[in-house]
């Protein structure tokens, strides 16, 4: 095999390899029993779901438009930290959940 084919199978397989990690960790962005939780977004915490999904708790619904476009709504000076980081291209739930997190700074 060339030198190029084989690169472009390394980095084929890392990319499914993280999305398949992604997909096994089960990732999910719905709110953790409190009890458990070392950051609370503010807006969470104070029970106003409507802030960002169609509907109330605890099952809130659709949001009301692209999370990222959420998170601008209030945190607008990220939106430079994102135009210097195209890889991320403003998917703030990548790293930060919108509820709660057992890490710091709702860090997932
Ligand atoms: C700051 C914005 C924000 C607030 C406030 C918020 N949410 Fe969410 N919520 C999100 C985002 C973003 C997602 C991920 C949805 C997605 O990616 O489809 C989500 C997902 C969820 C899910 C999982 C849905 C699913 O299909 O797995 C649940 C349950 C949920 N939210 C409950 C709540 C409840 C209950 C409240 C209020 C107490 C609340 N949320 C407040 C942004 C928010
Ligand atoms: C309705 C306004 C509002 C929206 C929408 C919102 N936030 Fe926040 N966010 C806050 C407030 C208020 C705080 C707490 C004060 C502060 O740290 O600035 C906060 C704090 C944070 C923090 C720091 C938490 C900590 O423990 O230090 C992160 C991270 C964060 N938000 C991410 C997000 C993300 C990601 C989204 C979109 C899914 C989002 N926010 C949408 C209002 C909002
Ligand atoms: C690649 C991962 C990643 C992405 C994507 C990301 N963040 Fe963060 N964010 C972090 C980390 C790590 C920290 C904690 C930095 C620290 O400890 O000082 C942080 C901290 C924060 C804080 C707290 C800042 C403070 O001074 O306490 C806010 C608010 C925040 N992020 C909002 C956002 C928003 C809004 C987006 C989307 C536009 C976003 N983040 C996308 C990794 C990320």
């Amino acid at each position: 095999m060339e030198w190029r084919q084989r690169f472009v199978v390394l980095v084929g397989a890392g990319i499914l390899g993280a999305a398949g990690a992604a997909a096994a960790a089960g990732r999910s962005l719905a709110p953790i029993p409190q009890d458990q939780a070392v950051s609370t977004h503010g807006p969470f915490e104070m029970g106003d779901c409507g802030t960002c999904h169609v509907g109330a708790a605890p099952h809130p619904g659709k949001l009301l438009k692209a999370a990222s476009d959420l998170c601008f709504d209030c945190h607008e000076d990220f939106k430079g930290v994102v135009a210097k980081h195209p890889k991320v291209k403003g998917n703030c739930t990548l790293c930060h959940s919108p509820h709660n997190s057992k890490k710091k700074k709702l860090l997932l």
